[in-house]
């Protein structure tokens, strides 16, 4: 990569699902810090490009690089150790644990050779479990989220899930979050701090790939943007030229996510 902004280069990446062209040779860069978002309608191929970025796919053309390294047929967990993290389109915290075990959850996934053994046989030490409380305590609040530690996560509003899912992955330290429709189901107010939280984020310095169908997020926080139709790319740009770019004003007013 000559670009050194560019933190992920996709090259025409394609998904075939049987006869189904889900992801048709689509390519673009992301630049570091940035929030970019990827948009289109139902079934465009947005969740099935996030799969194939952090490895849950293996993709039938294409390449993408993270920091100049190939990351393309590996699995979740090496995309992860470089840096990549994902979120899931339907929420996939542990409801009867509390905050806190969550988020310790994408902490311990840090060291990755200790994790199973931590969670699931021997307890943590006290040194261990006091340094890891020490990480995660300023995350917690940094997302607003410290008051609601103990409490059960199942009990929480969808806002504060969400917090609790990004606080989660922040735990691991990740360079880049894929955020797959991460203000589904929440309410006005909920998306306006989700949005300023997503911000802060990619303030830190790290970097935002976003697939989300809230037009008014989207506009609001990304620096570019992604369209998708059929698995084809279609538009690339900033808020204010996508929302002019005739292709795209068509797609969305006559189609189903008018
Ligand atoms: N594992 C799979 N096997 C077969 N077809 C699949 C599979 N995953 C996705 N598809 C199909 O690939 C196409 C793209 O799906 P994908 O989930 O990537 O769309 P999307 O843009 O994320 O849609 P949405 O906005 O509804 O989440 C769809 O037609 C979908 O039915
Ligand atoms: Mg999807």
């Amino acid at each position: 990569m000559n670009n050194s902004n560019i933190i992920m280069r996709i090259e025409n990446l394609d998904k075939y699902f049987g006869g189904l062209h889900a992801v048709n040779s689509v390519a673009f860069d992301v630049e570091k810090g940035s929030i970019k978002s990827v948009i289109g309608p139902n079934g465009a191929g947005k969740t099935t490009m996030f799969n194939m970025i952090a490895g849950y796919e293996t993709p039938s053309n294409g390449h993408v690089f993270f920091n100049d390294i190939l990351i393309t047929g590996k699995k979740p967990w090496q995309v992860a150790e470089h840096g990549v993290l994902r979120t899931f389109q339907n929420l996939k915290l542990s409801n009867h644990m509390s905050v806190l075990d969550n988020v310790l959850l994408g902490w311990h996934s840090l060291g990755s050779a200790g994790f199973l053994d931590g969670m699931f046989s021997s307890p943590l030490s006290r040194r261990e479990e006091k340094k890891a409380k020490e990480a995660v305590f300023p995350i917690l609040e940094w997302l607003n989220i410290l008051d609601l530690k103990d409490s059960e996560v199942g009990n929480l509003s969808f806002g504060n899930q969400r917090a609790v899912e990004l606080a989660r992955a922040l735990a691991s330290n990740p360079s880049m979050l894929l955020l797959d429709e991460p203000a589904a189901g929440l309410n006005m107010h909920e998306t306006t701090d989700l949005a300023k939280r997503i911000e802060k984020i990619r303030d830190q310095g790290r970097t935002v790939l976003l697939v989300e169908h809230d037009m008014s997020l989207v506009m609001d926080i990304s620096d570019e943007i992604v369209v998708l139709n059929f698995g084809q790319k279609i538009a690339e740009g900033k808020p204010s030229e996508i929302q002019k770019n005739e292709e795209v004003v068509r797609i969305y007013l006559g189609g189903d996510d008018a």
